[in-house]
């Protein structure tokens, strides 16, 4: 797909009522994305789930009222970011996305972050950040390290959901949500310890998936 679209609302009008994989005809609605078009911090998300396939809205469920605190906790809203998923329509029984899927819904991602061009993507789970960080490697190593894809950097923590029955878990989501209000705060607001902390960090997984 070319970038030819100037908005998320081209976009959108282009995605249409989507049939280019069978995911059309077990959703209710297509899940666009939600959020301010030029947000600093974009989340990427799996699918969605039973809630969000009702409403067309990502997150709105019980992982989503987590993600609401989480921001909150950095004094963050909704309306201040952007949330998206890997694909854009919900698999049945919440199953996990197929390689046919993934490869026909993401270049609609990828030109999601194209125009909303964010300072970090926030990849919220296994599936979002293997998908945006071409790699196998686990959650469980990557979470809570800057890693980076072309110009982008890319925050990896745990999914909401995996967290909600269990404290050890949101415990680690809230640490690694203090990281990324750190990451994202105006210079003057951050001690230099922790700016010189993060720019040495050392590049551990090279992401492919978009240009410098
Ligand atoms: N889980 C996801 O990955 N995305 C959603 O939108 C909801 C739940």
């Amino acid at each position: 797909m070319s970038s030819e679209f100037e908005s998320l609302e081209e976009l959108r009008e282009h995605i249409g009522d989507c049939r280019r994989c069978t995911l059309w005809s077990t959703r209710t609605t297509l899940v666009f994305g939600v959020g301010k078009p030029d947000a600093e911090i974009l989340f990427v998300g799996e699918a969605p789930g039973r809630n969000e396939d009702l409403k067309g809205e990502p997150f709105v469920g019980a992982a989503g009222k987590l993600l609401d605190e989480l921001l909150a906790s950095i004094g963050l809203t909704r309306s201040e970011v952007y949330i998206a998923n890997i694909l854009k329509c919900r698999p049945p029984g919440n199953r996990d996305p197929q390689r046919n899927e993934t490869d026909t819904c993401t270049p609609f991602l990828r030109e999601q972050v194209r125009l909303i061009d964010p300072r970090v993507i926030v990849t919220l789970g296994k599936h979002a950040t293997q998908f945006i960080l071409k790699t196998d490697r686990g959650i469980t190593g990557l979470r809570g390290t800057l890693q980076h894809s072309g110009k982008y950097d890319v925050l990896p923590i745990f999914h909401p959901a995996a967290a909600l029955y269990d404290a050890t878990k949101r415990d680690v989501l809230f640490e690694d949500f203090a990281r990324l209000g750190e990451l994202t705060a105006p210079a003057s607001e951050v001690a230099e310890a922790q700016v010189d902390a993060v720019a040495e960090e050392p590049r551990s997984v090279q992401g492919t998936l978009f240009e410098d």
